[in-house]
């Protein structure tokens, strides 16, 4: 989507107007640049129909320029969500054949955050999957993109103009994480993965991309992922990020580890047949960290970040891992397999172990980790869980600042005690019992989080941990996603990252 700020002077071939429930009574520049016969219509559509309630939206056509009206309800209940979805709705809502050149102009009732809100909302819900659609992609094409005139009074357009700069960076983080999600598991796989990120970092110069491949995993002693990967023709690795490299170099600098199971059958414990297609975005962790490395660079920011992507995929053959196995990690420690299903946890665990040795400041995973945080939850919000208040609240205000819902979840000693009471390994891979299998989950990850320096005696290193396996895919209710992968936390942890330092 090109884009530029100017003041309400000229249209386009659409003019969108946002316009708060009281104040529709609009002032004279909103409809500046309008031919006469547009502005009696649209004055007409304010006296008679349009009352700026919420989803009350209204069409005028004209001969120049299409006027689209777009109730936003009243301003004192506005807020992030009200505003983003207003935008991403809008959007949706229009046709590349009325004309691509777009004029969004705000009025009065508007200030600087809810029209960037609105703008990312537009931008976010800009996206479609067509690569593999000849159709579609050739009439997108043809059309091409959005070009967008975001209109304000003078005194917002420098600060627009950089808001929005940075807003972009942030949605093509989010649209890179949705490409890798939504892509086919037999075009993505562990090694393509490694390809794509090597080849994002190449031309720039402040960005590291190390793989360790089947032969690296062997020499250092990676039993998860080799353990969950080497079912399959398409062998395991590790992707390791770092933004930044030479960034104050005393500072401890957070890391961020991501589930990349980029097909998950269930291997020997295999699924049942149905959705199991979906079972390709079981990598939506992986996808999430590249695309929060893209919009970290994007954006500019300064500190140094680190990222672990964890990549397998999980198939049944002669060379599967079976339940009854005793898997050796990273760490040390022994996994008792009892469902090869349960295979997240498995190579978190050795990229959890891996981040305690850059010293993090703190480690956040995200992982579609459980079908039992869906059913907490649903689609609604994705389920957070850490060993450390002050991060828990941070990554739960930040969801909010976003719209990502980030819903605390408990870590009981007795989910950890269910995980690690194994009679024959230091761990088990499956709950006792079928109740709170998002909760148990999370206590299996906890027993990898490292302590400060590995010191047996030390403090663990604050972690947090996000199931996004009903966000990542499937929510209906998300306006800034048609179909597909949702790119969720993106958003929330560059707000996190780029807000502490
Ligand atoms: N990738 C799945 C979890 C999942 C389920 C993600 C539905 C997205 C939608 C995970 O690897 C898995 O299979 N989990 C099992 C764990 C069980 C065997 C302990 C589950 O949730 O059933
Ligand atoms: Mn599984
Ligand atoms: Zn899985």
């Amino acid at each position: 989507m090109d884009w530029k700020v100017s003041e309400r002077e000229e249209t386009g071939d659409v003019l969108v107007l946002p316009l708060w429930k009281g104040k529709n009574k609009p002032a004279n520049s909103a409809l500046n640049g309008l031919p006469r016969s547009s502005v009696i219509n649209t004055k007409s559509a304010f006296k008679s129909r349009f009352d700026g309630k919420t989803g009350s939206n209204l069409s005028v056509w004209g001969e120049k320029c299409r006027v689209v009206l777009v109730g936003m309800g009243e301003s004192e209940k506005s807020s992030n969500k009200v505003a983003r979805d207003a935008g991403a709705k809008t959007l949706s809502s229009l046709s590349k054949k009325d004309g691509t050149n777009l004029t969004v102009r705000f009025t009065s009732g508007w200030n600087l955050d809810s029209m960037l809100w609105f703008i990312e909302g537009m931008m976010l819900r800009d996206y479609a999957f067509v690569k593999y659609r000849s159709k579609d992609r050739k009439e997108r094409e043809e059309q091409g993109e959005w070009s967008l005139d975001i209109q304000a009074s003078s005194r917002y357009l420098k600060e627009l103009s950089a808001g929005i700069t940075r807003i972009v960076g942030r949605v093509e983080g989010v649209h890179l994480a949705r490409d890798l999600a939504n892509e086919p598991p037999n075009y993505l796989y562990p090694m393509s993965y490694a390809e794509r990120a090597t080849e994002w970092a190449k031309d720039k110069p402040n960005v590291i991309v190390e793989v360790y491949d089947w032969d690296d995993l062997q020499d250092k002693g990676m039993y998860g992922l080799i353990n969950v990967g080497k079912g399959s023709s398409r062998k395991p690795c590790m992707v390791l990020f770092t933004l930044n490299p030479n960034a104050n170099s005393k500072e401890r600098s957070p890391c961020i580890v991501g589930k990349g199971i980029t097909f998950d059958t269930g291997g020997i414990s295999l699924k049942p047949g149905a959705s199991m297609d979906e079972m390709k975005y079981d990598m939506h962790g992986a996808a999430t960290v590249f695309g929060l490395m893209h919009a970290l660079y994007a954006t500019g920011h300064k500190g140094r970040v680190r990222a672990i992507a964890c990549l397998a995929e999980n198939m049944p053959s002669a060379e599967a891992y079976r339940p009854g196995d005793v898997i050796p990690t990273y760490s040390g420690k022994t996994i008792e397999v009892l469902n090869t299903d349960a295979e997240g946890r498995n190579v978190l665990a050795d990229g959890l172990w891996k981040s305690g040795e850059f010293d993090p400041s703190y480690i956040i995973d995200l992982a579609t980790l459980t079908g039992a945080v869906v059913v907490s939850l649903g689609h609604e919000a994705s389920g957070l869980w850490s060993n450390n208040s002050e991060l828990l609240e941070k990554v739960h205000q930040a969801g909010n600042k976003e719209d990502e819902i980030a819903w605390k979840m408990p870590l009981l000693p007795a989910f950890e005690k269910e995980m690690t009471g194994s009679k024959i390994a230091d761990v088990r891979n499956l709950r006792k019992s079928r109740w709170g299998g998002a909760n148990t989950a999370a206590a299996f990850l906890k027993q990898f989080v490292p302590n400060r320096n590995f010191d047996e005696e030390g403090e663990q290193i604050p972690w947090a941990h996000l199931d996004i396996a009903g966000t990542a895919w499937g929510a209906t209710t998300n306006a800034m996603v048609g179909h597909g992968a949702t790119g969720i936390h993106v958003r929330t942890l560059h707000t996190l990252i780029t807000n502490s330092d």
